[in-house]
C-alpha cells in the first residue's frame, strides 16, 4: 500500500527516504498500491499498470524536495517463494532493472513509472524466498554499474522482522548481500518497541542491541544503517507506543553506531495520526533542511514504510575546500551537496550510500 497522496508533504518534510510498497510478484511483474493504485492505468500484455501521477509525484520528491524513493518487493502476500535457480534470479533482477532503473534509449519496455527512475530496492519477504540471493547481488551490481558511471546514489535496502535472524530475509543478511539499510519491524513481535524499558541499560525483549551486533558481525556492509522501524498509529500495527516512551527508546537506540533513523509504518496511518510524525522528528533531534548540508556523519534517518522518511541530526559538517579535494575527502554521499572531482590521482569512491570519498 502506499499513499500517493501524502508523498509531496506540505511545508517541512520530514520524511526522506520513502517506500512504495510492493511489487508483489517479480517474475511476472505486478504491483499492489492499495487506492493509489486506483488511478493506473493497466498495460497490455502485461500485469504492470502505468501511474502518471505516480511519475509526476516521483519527480517532485526527488528534484524539489530532495527525497528518495524506493520500491519495496515482497509483502504479506508474496508468494512465488523466490526463483527455481540462480540464472533465473540474475535474469529476473535485470528484467526489474529495466521497468524500474535507469531508461535506455531505445529500448522498449513497459515502464509504470515512465520517465521518473527510483533510487533503489526494498525487500520485505515474510514467507521463504529461494536464491534471493543472487536476484539481489544482481540488483546490487547493477546500481553499483550506474553508480561509476553517473554517480547516482542507490539504495538497497531490507524490512527483516525484529526476531533474528529473520526467517526469510535473514539468508540475504548473513552476510551475502551489500545493504545499505535496513529497517526493522519493531512490531508485531514480542521484541517490538512496545517492549522497551525506559531507563534500562540492558532491555529484555526489545533487541534492538541484537540487530546492533548484526551490523558489525554479520552484515556484509559494516557500515550499514539500523532504522527503528515503528507502527505509525494504532491502527498501522501492534506495539503502538508515543509519547515519552517512544522518545526514550528513540534516546536509547541513538546509543548505538549503526542506528540510522526511524522507519514508520505506513504513510496513510502516520498522516492521519496528527502530531506523531512532529513528535518523532524532534525525537531524533529536530530536522535539518538540507540544501546546504554536506555529510551524514551520523545520519538519524526517519523512513516511513509505504515509506521510509529521513530526518538528519548531525550538523553540517565542512568540506569546502573549492577546488579539488584531497586524499580522504568526501566527494559524495547521500545528503552531500559540496564539490565532487578528486585531485588526481585520487578517484572518488564509494564507500556507502552516505559517503564517498578520494583514495
Ligand atoms: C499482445 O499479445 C498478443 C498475443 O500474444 C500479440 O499479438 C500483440 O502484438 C501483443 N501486443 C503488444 C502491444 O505487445
Ligand atoms: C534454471 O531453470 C530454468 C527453468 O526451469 C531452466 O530452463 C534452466 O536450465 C535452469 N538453469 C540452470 C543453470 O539450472
Ligand atoms: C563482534 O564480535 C566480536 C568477536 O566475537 C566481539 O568481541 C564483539 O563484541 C562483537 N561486536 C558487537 C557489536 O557485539
Amino acid at each position: 500500500m502506499t499513499d500517493r497522496a501524502k508523498l509531496g508533504w506540505p511545508g517541512q518534510i520530514s520524511a526522506e527516504i520513502i517506500t512504495l510498497a510492493f511489487l508483489t510478484t517479480i517474475q511476472n511483474p505486478s504491483l499492489n498500491f492499495a487506492s493509489a493504485g486506483d488511478l493506473c492505468t493497466p498495460i497490455s500484455n502485461s500485469s504492470l499498470f502505468y501511474c502518471s501521477q505516480l511519475e509526476a509525484d516521483i519527480k517532485t520528491c526527488q528534484q524539489e524536495h530532495g527525497k528518495s524513493i524506493v520500491l519495496s518487493i515482497g509483502g504479506a502476500t508474496y508468494s512465488e517463494g523466490g526463483f527455481s535457480n540462480a540464472s533465473i534470479a540474475t535474469s529476473a533482477a535485470n528484467n526489474i532493472w529495466s521497468i524500474f532503473g535507469p531508461i535506455v534509449p531505445g529500448r522498449n519496455v513497459f515502464r509504470p513509472f515512465g520517465s521518473s527512475v527510483i533510487d533503489g530496492f526494498d525487500f520485505d519477504f515474510e514467507s521463504n524466498v529461494q536464491n534471493m540471493i543472487p536476484f539481489a547481488n544482481q540488483l546490487r551490481s547493477l546500481m553499483d554499474a550506474d553508480m561509476v558511471s553517473t554517480g547516482k546514489q542507490w539504495l538497497l535496502t531490507a524490512a527483516p522482522q525484529c526476531p533474528y535472524p529473520d526467517a526469510a530475509d535473514g539468508p540475504m543478511l548473513a552476510g551475502k548481500v551489500h545493504f545499505d539499510a535496513i529497517w526493522v519491524q519493531f512490531y508485531n513481535n514480542y521484541c517490538g518497541v512496545q517492549s522497551f524499558i525506559p531507563g534500562a541499560s540492558t532491555q529484555n525483549n526489545f533487541n534492538f542491541d541484537t540487530w546492533n551486533t548484526w551490523a558489525k558481525n554479520v552484515s556484509l556492509n559494516p557500515n550499514v544503517k539500523v532504522f527503528l522501524g515503528i507502527p505509525g498509529a494504532s491502527g498501522a500495527g501492534s506495539g503502538y507506543t508515543s509519547g515519552s516512551k517512544l522518545a526514550s527508546a528513540i534516546s536509547y537506540c541513538k546509543g548505538f553506531p549503526s542506528f540510522g533513523g526511524v522507519m514508520i509504518w505506513d504513510m496513510s496511518q502516520v498522516w492521519a495520526n496528527s502530531g506523531f510524525l512532529d513528535s518523532v522528528t524532534e525525537d531524533l533531534g529536530g530536522y535539518t533542511p538540507s540544501p546546504s548540508t554536506t555529510s551524514f556523519t551520523s545520519p538519524a534517518t526517519l523512513t516511513t514504510k509505504t515509506t521510509p522518511p529521513t530526518i538528519t541530526t548531525s550538523p553540517p559538517s565542512t568540506t569546502s575546500s573549492p577546488g579539488l579535494l584531497g586524499q580522504w575527502a568526501q566527494c559524495g554521499g547521500q545528503g552531500y551537496s559540496g564539490p565532487i572531482v578528486c585531485h588526481p590521482p585520487y578517484k572518488c569512491v564509494a564507500l556507502s550510500v552516505w559517503w564517498s570519498q578520494c583514495e
